[in-house]
């Protein structure tokens, strides 16, 4: 198939670019590199032995946009461009709602108009707000807790009224959990732009000495170690849940699908840690703070639907997420 792949630089995009490469697929990378580096497309061309088309664009260039769709012809689009920052959005929304919304606007309109309206968007758990239980399934209610959840949940909504307006398009929704891990060569990984705000991106750090200690936030939660509780899953699993998607979309007639893609099983705080430090041999000297505002206990998928309706589970466990984490922190102590 012929796809064009949004945000292809970036942490979980790469990851895609390399298994859409690997199963034999066209691809058209799109990204204004304002969170990557070409470096991560070079790589994946070394990895995979492929080739594949880059165009550095913004989304929000309407113009450069339809110029994508005029010179090739598309089966399917998947959307991973985005800003990402929980924190950061909180300073800066109104950043967030132009580049996430804008450009989901623009990058529609351009594929209605191009007549390509086969659409995987990279949605996340994070549009369950303060979920009331877990498991969590699809048809939770959704909220957000902050402008970047808020702009995913915003984009869900016009995704939802464009397929009601219009039964031609295909659309899945993608909710991801906490994507880990690394490609195993160790040559693409998750290369976070000053401190991470995420955990293993921190620990990794605090493991290799560019950190001091890693701070865990609360260990007051109503979690068997008080520790907050996440659904970690390999982005490379992650990375194959998009094709599976496609080929689900592509036999469908029209309409919209929702699938969470998670393992099913959380890990607390110190049980990732004390797994880094069995599975590196690294200690991971810690403290505990505050919680972080915003944070929730605990949050883990029921992946059950995607496991039956797109075939897809994850197969990578802690210890190989982890090993890959590591392996691309030691193999690449400046990122790209
Ligand atoms: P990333 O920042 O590594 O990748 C996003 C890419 O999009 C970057 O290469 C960036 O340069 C590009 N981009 C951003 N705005 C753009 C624009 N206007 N035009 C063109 N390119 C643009 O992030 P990631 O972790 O790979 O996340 C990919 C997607 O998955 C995002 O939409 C993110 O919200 C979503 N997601 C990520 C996580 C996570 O934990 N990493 C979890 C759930 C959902
Ligand atoms: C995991 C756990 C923290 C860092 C975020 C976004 C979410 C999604 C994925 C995009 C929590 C704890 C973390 C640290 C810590 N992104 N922690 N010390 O918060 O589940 O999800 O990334 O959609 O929207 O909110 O992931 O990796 O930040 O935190 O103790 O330095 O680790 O409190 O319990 P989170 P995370």
């Amino acid at each position: 198939m012929n796809i064009l792949l949004t945000g292809g630089a970036g942490y979980i995009g790469s990851h895609i670019l390399v298994e859409l490469l690997n199963a034999g697929h066209y691809v058209v990378v799109v990204d204004n590199f304002c969170n990557s580096k070409i470096d991560a497309l070079h790589r994946v061309q070394e990895i995979t032995g492929q080739s594949f088309i880059t165009k550095k664009l913004d989304l929000r260039d309407a113009t450069a946009v339809e110029q994508v769709f005029k010179e090739h012809y598309y089966d399917a689009v998947i959307h991973c461009a985005g800003l990402k920052a929980v924190g950061e959005s909180t300073q800066i929304p109104l950043t967030y709602y132009d580049n996430n919304l804008i450009g989901t606007i623009y990058l529609c309109k351009a594929m209605a108009q191009a007549g390509v309206k086969t659409l995987v968007f990279s949605s996340s758990a994070t549009v369950y707000g303060y979920p009331a239980t877990v498991p969590i399934d699809e048809d939770f209610p959704l909220a957000a807790t902050n402008p970047y959840g808020r702009t995913k949940l915003f984009i869900e909504e016009l995704l939802r009224d464009l397929a009601v307006a219009d039964s031609s398009w295909r659309i899945s929704l993608l909710r991801y959990f906490n994507p880990i891990g690394a490609h195993p060569s160790g040559r693409i990984g998750e290369n976070p732009n000053g401190i991470p705000n995420n955990l293993l991106p921190y620990m990794t750090q605090v493991a290799v000495g560019k950190l001091p200690e890693l701070h865990i936030f609360g260990n007051d939660y109503p979690t068997p170690d008080g520790t907050g509780i996440r659904d970690y899953l390999h982005v490379t699993d992650l990375a194959r849940g998009h094709l599976c998607a496609i080929e689900q979309l592509t036999q469908w007639a029209g309409g919209m699908m929702v699938h969470n893609l998670g393992t099913g099983r959380g890990y607390s705080v110190l049980e990732m840690v004390n797994t880094f430090e069995q599975v590196t041999g690294q200690a991971v000297p810690y403290r505990i703070v505050a919680r972080r505002p915003g944070d929730i206990a605990i949050c883990y998928a029921n992946p059950q639907r995607a496991n039956q309706e797109l075939g897809w589970t994850a197969q990578m466990n802690l210890d190989t997420m982890i090993a890959d984490s590591w392996r691309w922190q030691v193999n690449n102590p400046h990122g790209y």
